[in-house]
């Protein structure tokens, strides 16, 4: 007998092709389904029974069926079979085989097509949920950061040159801002995935008296999807989905560059902890920042599901089509991939070692206050241009001297500008440079202390 009797096989004359059960099975990756699965069944079951298509007990020996099924399932005592091909067939075969008739039953006025599509969709935001709770905590790591690192100077680049000197905490709140709009996003993806396609059935709708708005209602739905050929078949919300995941994997690898690079001995910046980092089997001396490595490099599986899913979505006509069934392990994939690395990552930041000194020393070097001095000629009188003229000699001059502008005497800089007084020291120290930026967004200590206080009320 073919095992898949029951589900379809009933118009075939010849058992399938061994390859094709294997390569048309979705089992090996769509078990993970299997919680979600029954509940949409459950809710479906309950709607059923609600509008008089199914009897009492039919519902309450489906009920009891579930209930054994999901037990096994999460003790691992579950038998999934490659013959019953997906987790859907898989799970109503195990049912009818327990409860007879009744289970037979549970399909009517539906199709895999929009049981799958509320799978997939009671999976994500399940998902979402658990990915917005990584980014809150890493968030608040970078909060702790922010806030012991307010007024702990170091350099601030652009192109990667000492531009003028930034907190540490001020750069810090730099992620923090990125993962606030990655969370916000992904608040606004779970909008257009928490929608029920159920009722759709295969593609048109049925002809039971079906209450879709109570299937919505059991499963915490916003509302249904308003059209059937539609909600069996686009797969747009896990496209965007993978685009926000995208987005937090950018931000993430940025940092990750960032990391690598000062923990790189010439900056000296940071120092991770052991725990988050290897050896090298050759070089003794070695201790490589391996946890940021590999955030940067899975930056690209996240990239690379995004393409696959827009790519799977392209050709396809109206209504269901199988490639769909290649929405999963690309979805599962970035799911894993996010949750994993946030948790990695809030606790990484806690067991950043930052060296003040370092940064400090580094943030001298570059004449990073030189555009301090612009502006004070600029408030002594003179044009902002002629003033960044001045300058620019100035610099040149320490240059050659090889010393910091603060460095050069109150005559020596007064040959760049008469309008040079006693007070010019005060603008060139770091400490002034900062303090100076005192404005929502400057990166002067009492704003960045300001900003963490609010930013800590928006988390909370
Ligand atoms: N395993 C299938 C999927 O993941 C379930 C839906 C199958 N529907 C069908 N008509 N063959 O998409």
């Amino acid at each position: 007998m073919d095992k898949n009797s029951g589900a379809w096989s009933g118009r075939f004359s010849e058992p399938v092709d061994e390859l094709v059960k294997r390569y048309t099975a979705s089992i090996p990756f769509d078990y993970r389904l299997a919680e979600f699965d029954i509940k949409g069944s459950l809710a479906h079951a309950r709607m059923l029974r609600h509008v008089g298509v199914l009897s009492a007990q039919d519902l309450a020996a489906i009920e009891g069926g579930m209930a054994d099924i999901l037990g096994e399932i999460r003790a691992g005592r579950f038998e999934w079979s490659l013959d019953l091909e997906d987790v859907h067939l898989n799970i109503e075969k195990a049912l009818t085989a327990r409860i007879g008739d009744a289970g037979k039953r549970l399909h009517t006025g539906r199709s895999r097509n929009d049981q799958v599509a509320t799978d997939v969709r009671l999976y994500l935001r399940d998902a979402l949920e658990r990915i917005q709770s990584g980014l809150r905590a890493c968030q608040a790591s970078l909060l702790d950061l922010a806030e012991e690192h307010a007024a702990t100077v170091m350099p601030g680049f652009t192109h990667l040159q000492v531009a003028q000197p930034v907190t540490f905490g001020h750069h810090m709140l730099a992620y923090f801002e990125m993962l606030s709009r990655d969370h916000d996003r992904l608040g606004d993806v779970r909008k257009r995935v928490n929608r029920l396609p159920l009722g759709a059935a295969a593609l048109a709708g049925t002809s039971y008296p079906i209450d879709r708005e109570f299937v919505a209602r059991e499963l915490g739905f916003d509302g249904v999807c308003e059209n059937s050929l539609d909600a069996v078949s686009d797969r747009d919300f896990a496209i965007e989905f993978s685009a926000a995941a995208s987005l937090v994997m950018v931000h993430l690898s940025r940092l990750s560059e960032e990391l690598i690079l000062w923990m790189s001995p010439r900056f000296g910046f940071i120092d991770l902890a052991d725990r988050f980092c290897t050896g090298s089997s050759i070089m003794p001396q070695k201790k490589n920042p391996d946890v940021p490595e590999l955030v940067r490099g899975k930056t690209g599986r996240v990239f690379g599901h995004l393409m696959g899913l827009l790519t799977l979505m392209k050709g396809q006509p109206l209504a269901y089509n199988k490639d769909n069934q290649e929405d999963k392990e690309p979805l599962f994939d970035t799911v894993d991939t996010l949750v994993d690395t946030l948790t990695l990552y809030a606790d990484m930041l806690k067991g950043l070692r930052v060296k003040p000194e370092a940064m400090r020393r580094a943030a001298a070097e570059g004449f990073s206050t030189a555009t301090d001095l612009a502006d004070y000629l600029v408030k002594k009188g003179l044009p902002f241009r002629d003033a960044h003229e001045a300058v620019a000699r100035a610099v040149r001059a320490a240059e050659a001297r090889n010393c910091d502008l603060a460095e050069l005497s109150l005559t020596e800089l007064q040959a760049f500008s008469p309008l040079v007084g006693e007070d010019v020291f005060a603008v060139l120290t770091l400490e002034g440079s900062l303090a100076a930026r005192n404005h929502i967004g400057g990166t002067a200590p009492a704003q960045v202390k300001a900003a963490v206080a609010r930013a800590r009320a928006a988390i909370a």
